[in-house]
């Protein structure tokens, strides 16, 4: 199902075309798919350069990790994720390598990175639903994540399924309208709440 930003201004296909389904198909992705979208998020910038982002990235049918990540989900996000083929739990480094000092930046880096995963998949035909909706203490302790490493969302990875086979509560959500605040609301000039004039 296409849902594109609804918007007359130009931006990238890929930015235009990503959303969040939850209607994923059982398809299982290509390995050099998977290799590129995480090679994407390698590339994208940190402060310090601290590259704070780390992936367990869970192929379904494949080992214990996909059930592993399924189990730290929200029953919610359980009850759509089921068919997923990839799940993804993405950690973030929270002290910086070089001084042992708290990284104030580390989520919004990893964050970052989760945006490149996004795009670079958009570009591959695969769709990404991201996650804050899991047991960050259930994460940690199945993985044996060390202390100074944050469980921050996890993802879903896949191609598009049926939305007619989506619980009934989701139906809605999936085949409804994307929503975004007016652009003059978000960026300001001069003063704070003061809209930009390029965004008339
Ligand atoms: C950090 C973060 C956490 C989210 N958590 C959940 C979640 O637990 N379950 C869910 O179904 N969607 C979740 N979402 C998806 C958002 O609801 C979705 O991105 C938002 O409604 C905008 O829709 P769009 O991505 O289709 O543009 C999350 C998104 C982000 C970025």
């Amino acid at each position: 199902m296409n849902k594109p930003a609804s918007t007359t201004v130009k931006i990238l296909d890929e930015i235009k075309n990503r959303w969040s389904p939850r209607a994923f198909s059982d398809k299982p992705v290509e390995p050099e798919k998977l290799k590129r979208i995480f090679e994407a998020a390698r590339w994208s910038a940190s402060s310090f350069n601290e590259q704070p982002w780390r992936f367990l990235a869970g192929i379904k049918g494949q080992g214990e990790t996909w059930d592993k990540i399924f189990y730290s989900l929200s029953e919610w996000n359980q009850k759509w994720c089921k068919t997923v083929p990839i799940l993804v739990l993405l950690v973030c480094k929270k002290s910086f390598t070089r001084n042992d000092k708290i990284n104030a930046w580390a989520e919004y880096d990893l964050g970052q990175a989760a945006a490149y995963i996004s795009i670079q998949a958009m570009a591959e035909g695969l769709y990404t639903h991201q996650m804050g909706g899991f047991n960050r203490d259930t994460a940690r302790e199945t993985f044996n994540i060390p202390e100074d490493f944050e469980p921050t969302t996890m993802m879903a990875i896949g191609y598009y399924g049926n939305a007619d086979a989506l619980p009934e509560d989701m139906q809605k959500s999936e085949k409804g309208e994307r929503s975004r605040k007016e652009i003059s609301t978000i960026v300001f000039a001069d003063k704070w709440n003061e809209m930009a004039a390029f965004v008339k």
